[in-house]
């Protein structure tokens, strides 16, 4: 068994209360929450967020752990032991940018944490930030993607020289969680449809399974409007009219790049949160790169990740905290007057953090 994959599975078979279910609304204690700051502008924008975090009393506090990987005993690199036993006990992450070398190195450890952990399914809420134009106002789409399998299965070798290939895993059981997670989120949400996105005419066994378990699901949830739809045509009507779309859900590789477009809508990376939910715990991430061209400069906008640890917040039934933040947040960018260089502005992002946190309440 994988090495680090032991202690979860055993936390899951002694029925551990999940730390979701264990969380009331505003409580006097502090929870303790695991902290990735990551790579390149990752520790700036980490620093941001746990600035403002302090300002507006958030009872959490923050277990810092570094994820620089370490080679284990069959010559592969992957996470240190201690961060993933920092995850294991906390349950709950907030994870800034890491490094993915290109074809070549460790595997990107932004995919081992979703993998180690489970964590199965990947919400990206991409909702127009007033004050920040862009071709559309009126976007309002949560992406559900599934995130640990699918085209990122990691199956792949050489046949013979010159030909390999690649395997698009897909299960009934993963299928079936993350479509039971999209009817769970709309519902929760107030959301009235969840599409599935797919290429079944194409892949036929592999997205077909995929929307059958969706399909079934969609039964069970009467009250949800259940469509499907391909791909392609997403891409085309979304970019003509991001309005026809409500929460989407579809296979993992998919879900990278249509969330990626959802993101442009709006304005990009930075200013999308991204939640990574497993049964036993979830990981929050800005989804955006590590631009090293910019670290260390203090020019970094940390919204993307403060809009992660505000979703984290939620996850936690830390409500008011996270409606104060978020309005503070957005009266900053509405107001335009403090905003980082990749918003339009001048600022830096100390000073953007100070005008959020002054703008508390
Ligand atoms: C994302 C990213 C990752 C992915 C990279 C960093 C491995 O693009 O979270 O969307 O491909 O999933
Ligand atoms: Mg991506």
């Amino acid at each position: 068994m994988h090495r680090t994959l032991k202690p979860f599975l055993n936390c899951l078979i002694r029925g551990a209360t999940p730390r979701s279910a264990a969380l009331g609304s505003i409580r006097s204690e502090s929870t303790v929450v695991t902290l990735i700051p990551g790579d390149g502008i990752g520790p700036e924008i980490s620093a941001s967020v746990q600035q403002i975090f302090e300002a507006a009393k958030v009872p959490i506090t923050w277990e810092k752990v570094d994820v620089t990987p370490v080679k284990g005993p069959d010559g592969r690199f992957s996470i240190p032991q201690k961060a993933i036993d920092s995850i294991l006990k906390n349950r709950i992450g907030l994870k800034g940018p890491l490094a993915t070398p290109i074809g070549k190195g460790h595997r990107s450890l932004n995919l081992e944490i979703r993998k180690v952990f489970s964590l199965y399914a990947n919400i990206r809420p991409c909702r127009s930030v007033e004050g920040y134009k862009t071709l559309y106002d009126d976007v309002d789409i949560v992406t559900i993607r599934e995130n640990t399998e699918g085209e990122y299965s990691g199956i792949e070798h050489e046949i013979v020289s010159g030909v390999v290939q690649s395997i698009k895993l897909i299960t009934e059981p993963a299928s079936r969680r993350v479509a039971e997670y999209a009817f769970e989120y709309a519902k929760a949400n107030g959301r009235k449809t969840v599409t599935a996105v797919h290429k079944a005419n194409i892949m036929r066994m592999s997205d077909g399974l995929f929307l059958q378990c969706c399909r079934e699901t969609a039964e069970k949830h009467p009250e949800i409007k259940y469509k499907e739809m391909y791909l392609d045509t997403v891409c085309l009507n979304m970019v003509q009219d991001p309005s026809r779309f409500d929460v989407l859900v579809m296979p993992n590789l998919y879900g990278d790049i249509l969330s990626d477009l959802c993101a442009g809508l709006i304005g990009g990376l930075g200013i999308t949160p991204s939640g990574n939910i497993g049964k036993e715990g979830a990981v929050f991430e800005s989804v955006h790169g590590t631009a090293p061209d910019i670290a260390g400069q203090d020019k970094a906008n940390p919204t993307a990740l403060l809009l992660s640890a505000i979703m984290m917040l939620r996850y936690m039934k830390l409500n008011q905290y996270a409606d104060n933040i978020e309005r503070a947040c957005f009266d900053v960018i509405r107001e335009g007057r403090l905003l980082t260089g990749d918003l339009g502005g001048k600022a830096t992002c100390s000073e953007f953090t100070a005008e959020i946190i002054k703008n508390l309440k």
